[in-house]
């Protein structure tokens, strides 16, 4: 069976308490790397992939989302008037990158009910779904590397990576046999596993390429882990009918939920940029021990 990535769905309807107080009214997803909004880079590695549309799930509050991509013209104006050419073809192009629809989660009740709530945007067709926690810094985009290989089989897709053992309950962890290219076909999902009790060490990382019957599944699902309607527990649906591969992705992961891992996001993504790397180097040069 033959399907392009034409659609994705960036779930942005979290609490984000974990960055709290920063996410009181703003929401996570346009916490910046450097200089650039989380979800930017998502919808640039979405783009990147092939992807026309991009389904942002929204919380109460989150216009700014919207707003980052639309158009602004008394900006514009300025910039122009100014001569500012570089930085207003910097804003003219994030408002040019895609074709946005938001929907609206009415509750945080998890993200598979965020996933769900996109149904009526995404329709009949295979999608994309990206996390804007996790950032993956590759060459070949990581959703494209899960729609490659789920075009390819006709599955599901879901970017895996081995995490230390003690880190397994943070996850989605799954198992199931290696495939010759190393892939896994997934036999067991589950979500954040109490200590110990992991089927592997192997966790989920926030990119899915999922079928439209994804929806029904998703319907049936009954509160899962922390009372919410988890998506793992839809995924177990598909990994029980051998219709789930695990991707072993290329690509540097950040964890951007996390303090420490937006921390390190932001130092990594600096110290690529000419205009920045010379100036970080020497701070941390300085930094007593
Ligand atoms: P998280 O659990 O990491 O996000 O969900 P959170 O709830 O915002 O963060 P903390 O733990 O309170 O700090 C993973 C992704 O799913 C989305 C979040 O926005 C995040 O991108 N999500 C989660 C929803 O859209 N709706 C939900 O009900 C739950």
């Amino acid at each position: 069976m033959k399907h392009a990535l034409r659609k994705v769905v960036i779930p942005a309807a979290g609490l984000g308490t974990r960055f709290l107080p920063a996410t009181k009214a703003v929401p996570k997803e346009m916490l910046p790397i450097v200089d650039v909004p989380t979800i930017q880079l998502i919808v640039d590695e979405a783009v990147r992939a092939g992807a026309q549309q991009v389904v942002v799930v929204n919380g109460r509050g989150k216009t700014a989302i919207e707003d980052h991509f639309d158009r602004s013209y008394e900006l514009e104006d300025t910039l122009q008037r100014k001569g500012k050419k570089d930085v207003f073809d910097q804003v003219r192009r994030i408002s040019d990158m895609v074709r946005l629809v938001s929907v609206r989660q009415k509750e945080p009740m998890g993200l598979g009910h965020a996933v769900l709530a996109a149904r009526p945007a995404v329709g009949e067709e295979w999608f994309g779904v990206l996390l804007g926690d996790d950032l993956i810094d590759s060459d070949e985009p990581a959703i494209g590397q899960l729609a490659r290989v789920s075009m390819q089989t006709g599955k599901a897709a879901v970017a895996l990576m081995p995490v230390p053992d003690d880190q397994t309950q943070m996850y989605g962890v799954a198992a199931g046999p290696a495939l010759p290219d190393g892939n896994i076909q997934i036999e067991k999902i589950v979500e954040k596993p109490p200590r110990g009790s992991a089927p592997s060490n192997l966790a989920v990382i926030g990119r899915y390429l999922l079928p439209p019957d994804i929806f029904g599944i998703l319907e049936q699902v009954k509160p899962g882990a922390g009372g919410e309607i988890q998506l793992t527990d839809a995924l177990a649906v598909l990994a029980r009918e051998g219709r789930l591969i695990g991707v072993r992705f290329n690509g540097e992961r950040h964890d951007a939920g996390d303090r420490l891992g937006y921390l390190i996001a932001n130092i990594a993504y600096a110290l690529k940029r000419p205009d920045l790397r010379e100036g970080l180097l020497a701070y941390m040069r300085k930094v007593p021990k």
